[in-house]
């Protein structure tokens, strides 16, 4: 997943990942580019639309990090 990437290359995102991928917060919240998020293999579950609904500034290309693969 794009929070796995970016733990595995240690890079530092303040808070991003809390639930490390448990879908128990949104703090991966990421806005896409509407070419990118169309082209993503899995569309967002209902589980992960129930989080980002509490996502800060939600979008039509928003997903959550720990769920894009
Ligand atoms: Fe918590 Fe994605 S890391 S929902």
């Amino acid at each position: 997943t794009l929070l796995d990437m970016i733990i595995n290359n240690e890079l530092d995102f303040d808070g991003f990942g809390a639930c490390e991928g448990t879908l128990a917060c949104s703090t991966c919240h990421v806005v896409l580019k509407k070419d990118v998020f169309d082209k993503l293999p899995n569309k967002a579950c209902d589980e992960e639309l129930d989080m980002l609904d509490l996502a800060y500034g939600l979008t039509d290309t928003s997903r959550l990090g720990c769920q894009i693969e």
